[in-house]
């Protein structure tokens, strides 16, 4: 009779919490923010032991005594344990603290495990748009330039024209620069917008093709210098022009006067 009645209570409590396949739910934070893992509890009651733990135990809550761990000494002052709840709050958090985090309800009412899956992602710097200046002589018609973000992790990196995607590229280890080109005509009208993005958040820079786009300190010497030139030159042109035509007109006139004494 007993062994039965303790058949069927493991059964039901397999059934019900599902003890071996734990319920994973992913979490995205941002670095820097607050994030709050719930055990989905009201009010716990005294006897209801609550244990966090990231690798080893992190936070406890038992016979309504608080505990908290931190023997690797990873959270500082960050952690906070709801006493109605048994909540687990991460202030301020770092990209470190991503990882699993497994919550351990141990009740009257029934045992229950979860694990919750932090991915804290970084702050992203603002993309930043040079042009590529060693192809600046070979090319006169085309600006070749580069997007580019220093030190990410698990980003996109995307040109728009318009509305539209160019092209994109994507990292998920760390890389000290990733850059994106984009060949464009000096004479392009288009908007161009370089865009940097994770999961949760993006930044975008505009390009403005004046700034970015001058032709080469060569040519625009040359270009500066014959922009200078040219009306002194058309000056100088119409006026040889008119007295080369004034010094032929009077001499076909006089000519004539000339001859005529031979
Ligand atoms: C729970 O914590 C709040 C403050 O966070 C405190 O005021 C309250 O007394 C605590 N309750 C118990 C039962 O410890
Ligand atoms: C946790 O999330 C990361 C990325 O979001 C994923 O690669 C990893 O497989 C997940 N781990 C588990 C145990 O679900
Ligand atoms: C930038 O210039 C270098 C040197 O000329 C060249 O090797 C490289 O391919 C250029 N990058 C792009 C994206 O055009
Ligand atoms: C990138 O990281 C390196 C090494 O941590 C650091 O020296 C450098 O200043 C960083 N650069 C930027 C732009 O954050
Ligand atoms: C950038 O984030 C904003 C919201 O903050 C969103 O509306 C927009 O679609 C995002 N853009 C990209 C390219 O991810």
């Amino acid at each position: 009779m007993l062994l039965c009645c303790l058949i069927w209570i493991v059964t039901i409590k397999k059934g019900v919490f599902g003890v071996n396949g734990d319920e994973v739910k992913s979490v995205s934070v941002m670095e820097g923010d607050s994030v709050t893992l719930h055990t989905h509890l009201t009010h716990i009651q005294r006897q209801d032991q609550i244990l966090w733990m990231f690798g080893p135990r992190i936070a406890e809550i038992y016979k309504e005594i608080i505990d908290m761990f931190d023997s690797r000494k990873t959270f500082g002052d960050r952690l906070k344990l709801n006493n109605q709840t048994g909540s687990l709050t991460i202030t301020n958090i770092r990209t470190e603290h991503t990882g699993l985090y497994k919550l351990q309800i141990r009740s009257y009412r029934g045992d229950s495990d979860k694990i919750f899956n932090v991915t804290v992602y970084a702050r992203l710097p603002v993309p930043v748009i040079i042009r590529n200046s060693s192809q600046c002589s070979s090319s006169l018609e085309k600006c070749v330039l580069l997007c580019s973000v220093m030190n990410v992790t698990h980003v996109s990196l995307s040109w728009y024209k318009g509305n539209s995607l160019l092209s994109s590229i994507s990292v998920s280890d760390l890389n000290i620069r990733l850059s994106l080109p984009l060949e464009v005509e000096y004479q392009d009208t288009n908007t161009y917008r370089c865009v940097v993005n994770n999961p949760i958040t993006n930044h975008t820079q505009h390009l403005n093709l004046n700034d970015v786009c001058q032709l080469c300190s060569g040519s625009v010497e040359l270009h500066s210098h014959l922009k200078r030139l040219t009306p002194s030159l058309v000056y100088a042109l119409v006026g040889v022009t008119a007295t080369a035509l004034l010094v032929y007109y009077f001499r076909s006139k006089q000519e004539p006067k000339i001859k005529t004494p031979v």
